[in-house]
């Protein structure tokens, strides 16, 4: 098989943990006798500096071609707050032009990091969940959006709209994923204050009755958010609208230590060429321009991305476990990067990390 990949590897940190991810999965899919195919594109700061936009056509035209799309991280300093076109933007177009409506992020605490997370150990022992995020509506969408009047009577306009097909697909997704896990689904909305909430609970209600072996129950947005810390245990997959799952992922992700543990993968309905799902992989943090280029940056997220990639977008299943078990014993054997530093381990950096990876494929 050929995996063809569209390598975005994006701004400041993007670039260090985009080498250590398509080595990795290089290793492996030549182990397997696969084909990596790369075609790396322009996305976030980089391309509005050298081209004016934040996805420039060229890119799109390579992501639509390839089989999955490979992202570091956009945005940062450089960028002009008040700049018409600005990175992010690179990445929401991407996700609504791909029709990726569910963004899958799993938060898994690993034993050998339990002492790297805030939190206490009793609280984030193993806790393994999934936070899924509706991604290409909601307030990042919403029309109006804008700004208008001038000062003193500034005023300015998101609009969180939601359809009931868009709600139904999502929550699909969630009871799919939860009938191969621990058959739990939380739904988090704010219906009592917001209309697209009651609208969210309607609509879940009806597909769970669909899904009588799967455990369902509702939760505010805000209650979810104190759970999360108080016992993040009693959670198995979390669906919520595009706006509180931006929010909620980035708390659970401080279960696990850090948020350069994290990987994501958002998918649609599509399809790539070899009938798996076309997926745009990322980890989940940001593009760390406070350690970028100094080599410390850790490539887990990343690493762990590719894993989502092998498994979804080209059903390597054995490959996915392969890495994921690279990953789990590297830490066993006491290695980290700075972010998840702990006592008595070895502090490597973001190229030793991927060898280290590779070493134990
Ligand atoms: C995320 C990020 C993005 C988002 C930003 C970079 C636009 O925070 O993927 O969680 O808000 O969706
Ligand atoms: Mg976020």
């Amino acid at each position: 098989m050929e995996l063809h990949i569209c390598v975005l590897a994006g701004d400041y940190a993007g670039p260090e943990v985009i080498a250590e991810g398509v080595r990795v999965t290089q290793a492996i899919a030549a182990r397997a006798g696969h084909r990596v195919k790369l075609s790396p594109a322009l996305l976030g700061l980089g391309a509005i500096e050298k081209t004016g936009k934040a996805l420039p056509a060229e890119t799109w035209a390579k992501a639509k071609a390839a089989d999955a799309v490979l992202l570091g991280a956009v945005g940062g300093p450089r960028q002009d707050p008040k700049a018409k076109v600005r990175p992010e933007q690179g990445l929401l177009g991407l996700r609504k032009g791909l029709k990726l409506f569910a963004n899958i992020r799993p938060v898994k605490v690993y034993d050998a990091l339990i002492d790297a997370s805030t939190l206490k150990p009793d609280v984030v022992r193993g806790v393994d969940l999934i936070i899924l995020r509706e991604l290409t509506g909601g307030a990042y969408f919403g029309k109006p959006q804008g700004r208008s009047g001038r000062k003193p009577e500034r005023t300015a306009v998101d609009t969180t709209a939601y359809n009931e097909e868009e709600v139904r697909r999502l929550m699909r997704v969630a009871f799919d994923l939860a009938r191969g896990r621990r058959k739990k689904v939380a739904q988090a909305d704010k219906s009592n204050v917001m209309a697209t909430g009651r609208l969210w609970r309607e609509v879940a209600h009806e597909v769970a009755a669909e899904y009588p072996d799967v455990q369902y129950e509702d939760v505010l947005a805000d209650a979810c958010a104190m759970h999360l810390v108080r016992n993040p245990r009693q959670y198995d997959v979390i669906a919520t609208e595009n706006l509180f799952g931006d929010i909620l992922s980035d708390e659970a992700a401080m279960l696990a230590g850090s948020m350069g543990m994290l990987p994501s993968a958002s998918v649609g309905a599509g399809k790539n060429r070899h009938g798996h799902l076309k997926g745009l992989y990322e980890p989940i943090h940001g593009s760390a321009p406070d350690i970028a280029g100094k080599g410390i940056v850790n490539p887990l997220a990343t690493i762990l991305s590719c894993a989502m990639m092998l498994r979804w977008s080209f059903g390597l299943t054995a490959e996915a476990d392969a890495v994921e078990r690279a990953v789990e014993k590297a830490l066993n054997d006491g290695l980290r990067c700075a972010d998840v530093r702990s006592p008595g381990a070895t502090i490597i950096g973001t190229r030793e990390m991927g060898d280290a990876v590779i070493a134990r494929l």
